[in-house]
Order: structure tokens, then C-alpha cells, then sequence
């Protein structure tokens, strides 16, 4: 079941911005990857841009870089000292990403981690502004976990695919996927340290901020 209804989704779509050029051609090229639908797209990639920009954060992560996508469209709010960390635990997909942000006017400010983001955050030695969870889903409440000191108070934390596509709805779900979604939630749901919405945009994307 698709949460949002195809022809809101289409109209959002027609009504946002069209992507720069680079950004389309990553959209382009990735809509022959066999799982071209995990990228975030335009929506959600024009909504990713502009929080970045209001909140010219010195320091980004993002959990899943697929081909890249939505790291390009968090780095262009960085700050003039500002870095995006991401991580990619596939050699394949992290090359692709890798190839388009050599291109990108951000390419000195964007660091790519090839390997499991489990291994690789506790190695980051930073103070977030802004944390995009987008990995696997089972992975979402360690990631939470993990990053959550990190972040400075007011810092955000973006989840993607908190809807699950609608599986979330059904009291009886039975996906490893979706009810590690819905655990997910119900952590973020219960932790007083932080105030939360759910965007219905594209999948759902829960947006975190610290107290
Ligand atoms: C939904 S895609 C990310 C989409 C991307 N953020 C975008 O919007 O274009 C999820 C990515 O997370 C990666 N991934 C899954 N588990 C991971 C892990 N433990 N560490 C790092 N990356 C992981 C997958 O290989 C996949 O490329």
C-alpha cells in the first residue's frame, strides 16, 4: 500500500522545484539501479536542501548514501567550514556516489565511508547539527542510539521511511522491516529528550530535534 495517494505525490512533484543539473542526472542514471527506489528524489530532496540551508550546519551525517542523492542535496546548506560525512556499506553504490561528488561545487566538503555505519560512527569524533538515518531499517533505533549524544541541543535528526510504505497502519504486521519501523517509532515516541513530527513526504520522515 503506497501512504500517500499516487496523484498527491505527483502533484507535489509537479508543484517543486525541478533539481539541478547534476541532481537529475543522479536521478536519471540511478532509475536503472535495481532498487531505484530508494532514492530519495526530488521532493524529498528539495525538502532535505532547504532545511540544510536554514540551518547551515557545520557538521552532517548521513546514514545510507546509495548513489548520493540526498547527500547532495544536504551538503548544499553547509556551512564555509562545514563537512557531510556519509556512509555506504555497498563498493558499488558507494562508487557511483563517489563519482558524482567529485563533480559537485561541495566535493572538498563531502567524506564518504565505505563500510558498516555501526563500525564507522563510533570512529566519527564530531558534534552533529544534522543526522539523516537512512540505512536498513533494523539498524534505525542502534543508529538513534549512537548519534544522539553526538548531536548538539537543537540538532536535528531526519528517519527515513517511518511509514513504511503504509505497513505501519496494520496492527498485524508481520515484515522484519516494518516492525522494526514501528519499534523505532514507539523508541523515538517515549524518549523525553527530544521533540518530534512525523512529515508525511514521499515514505514518511521523521523529523527529531534535541531538547
Ligand atoms: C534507502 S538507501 C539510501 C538512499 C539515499 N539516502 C538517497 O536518498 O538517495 C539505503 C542505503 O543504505 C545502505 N546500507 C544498508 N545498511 C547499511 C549499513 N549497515 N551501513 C552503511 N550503509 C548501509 C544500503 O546499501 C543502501 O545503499
Amino acid at each position: 500500500m503506497d501512504p500517500i495517494h499516487p496523484l498527491v505525490q505527483s502533484y507535489s512533484d509537479k508543484f517543486t522545484t525541478d533539481p539541478e543539473s547534476l541532481l537529475g542526472e543522479v536521478d536519471r542514471v540511478t532509475a536503472d539501479h535495481p532498487k531505484a527506489h530508494m532514492i530519495s528524489g526530488k521532493v524529498q530532496g528539495t525538502f532535505l536542501q532547504m532545511l540544510s540551508t536554514l540551518m547551515k550546519p557545520r557538521r552532517i551525517l548521513e546514514i545510507g548514501t546509495f548513489t548520493g542523492y540526498s547527500a547532495l542535496c544536504l551538503a548544499k546548506g553547509l556551512a564555509e567550514d562545514g563537512e557531510l560525512h556519509t556512509i555506504e556499506l555497498r563498493e558499488d553504490d558507494a562508487a557511483s556516489a563517489s563519482r558524482y561528488f567529485k563533480v559537485s561545487d561541495r566535493a572538498e566538503q563531502i567524506i564518504l565511508h565505505l563500510g558498516n555505519a555501526l563500525e564507522i560512527i563510533p570512529e566519527l569524533k564530531e558534534a552533529w547539527d544534522l543526522v539523516f538515518i537512512d540505512a536498513d531499517k533494523p539498524g534505525y533505533i542502534d543508529y538513534y542510539k549512537l548519534v544522539l549524544p553526538n548531536l548538539r541541543q537543537g540538532g536535528i535528526i531526519l528517519a527515513d521511511n517511518v511509514l513504511f510504505h503504509g505497513e505501519v497502519l496494520d496492527e498485524g504486521r508481520k515484515g522484519k522491516n516494518a516492525m522494526a519501523i514501528q519499534a523505532f517509532n514507539d523508541f523515538v515516541q517515549q524518549d523525553a529528550t527530544v521533540n518530534h513530527v512525523l512529515l508525511t513526504i514521499r515514505d514518511g520522515l521523521m523529523m527529531i530535534q534535541k531538547k
